[in-house]
């Protein structure tokens, strides 16, 4: 297939985009390298054997997806590009919403100019908020707790609605849980500009000694441990379900959403241990008060996922650590 991928440099973009290749899909990648490297695109030839297109274009552009859709004309598109740090979101809304919202909009439209009536998006277990039950099904109330979660529930709703008006569209949201890790060849992974926000990048970086401890945000939750749990998914992983997404996107029509993850728990102080054993240093750590706005436990309920589409995480959290470390290790 020929497969657009927006927001292809990025983390999860990247790691896909080397999947599909490895597929045998033809890949063009839009990406206006916001929150991405130059080199990415190299470094996917690289791991992957051969190269993908590429168009240096903002998402919400929509004479450049025009101009992509005209030149490549993509059967499939699978979406990623957008905004996606939680505390920023908070405080400049109007931007998430016009990059997230708008520029998947801006990019349907270009979809339905040009008759391409695949799509993949890169959707969020945020939508879920607070978690009634655990694990997490599909058919839990949405209801998220910040702008970055409500854009990409609205993205769901659109592409709920669309489905509804064109009833050949075959659309697939994934609800991500936690995903970690790089791919094995330490040639692509997740280069966080500035202080990671998110735990597993946070410990690589005070193993390799850039940073003095971890802060463990609460040890009085509701857990065996008391601290937060939570399903991390490798990163391949989720890469694997996108081409199974795809090609359920391909199978026939309608729109579903399915989460991906692991359906296995992992608490903050499993994960700093399970670091130190990959990376053979000693983690110094902390805690300190809960995070404003965090949960217990977050855990998805794959079941889903894997009835649909056969697909089911394979990498467990000993490989999500030994591949972070190696990319960590790569950095300068
Ligand atoms: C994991 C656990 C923290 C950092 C976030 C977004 C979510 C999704 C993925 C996009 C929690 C604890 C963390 C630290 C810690 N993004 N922690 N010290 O919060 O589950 O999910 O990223 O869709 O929307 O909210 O992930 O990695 O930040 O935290 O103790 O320095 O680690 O409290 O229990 P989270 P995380």
């Amino acid at each position: 297939m020929r497969v657009l991928v927006t927001g292809g440099a990025g983390y999860i973009g990247s790691h896909t985009a080397v999947v599909l290749l490895q597929a045998g899909h033809e890949v063009v990648i839009l990406d206006n390298f916001a929150n991405a490297e130059r080199d990415v695109p190299e470094r996917i030839a690289a791991v992957a054997g051969r190269a993908a297109g590429l168009e240096e274009a903002d998402v919400t552009d929509a004479a450049a997806l025009a101009r992509v859709f005209a030149r490549f004309r993509p059967e499939g598109v699978i979406h990623f590009a957008g905004l996606k740090a939680v505390g920023e979101a908070a405080e400049v809304p109007l931007e998430y919403y016009r990059v997230n919202v708008a520029g998947s909009l801006t990019l349907m439209q270009a979809m339905a100019a040009a008759g391409c009536m695949r799509l993949v998006f890169s959707s969020s277990a945020t939508v879920y908020g607070e978690p009634d039950a655990i694990p997490i099904p599909e058919t839990h109330p949405l209801r998220p707790t910040n702008p970055y979660g409500w854009s990409k529930r609205m993205v769901e709703q659109i592409v709920e609605d669309w489905g509804r008006a064109l009833p050949g569209l075959g659309a697939v949201t994934l609800r991500y849980f936690n995903p970690v890790g790089a791919h094995p060849s330490a040639l692509i992974g997740e280069a966080p500009r500035g202080t990671p926000n998110n735990l597993m990048p946070f410990v690589a970086q005070v193993a390799a000694g850039l940073r003095p401890r971890v802060s463990v945000f609460g040890d009085d939750y509701d857990t065996p441990d008391g601290t937060g749990l939570r399903d991390y998914i490798h990163v391949m992983d989720l890469a694997e379900a996108h081409l199974a997404a795809l090609d359920l996107a391909a199978a026939g029509p309608g729109v579903q959403a399915l989460n991906v993850g692991t359906g296995r728990g992992c608490s903050v102080l499993e994960m700093i241990r399970a670091f130190e054993t990959a990376s053979g240093r000693a983690i110094a750590f902390g805690i300190t008060a809960r995070r404003p706005g965090d949960v217990a436990v977050s855990l998805a309920d794959p079941a889903l996922m894997r009835q649909r589409t056969g697909w089911a995480a394979r990498r467990d959290l000993a490989a999500m650590c030994a591949d972070a470390w190696r990319w960590q290790s790569r950095q300068s």
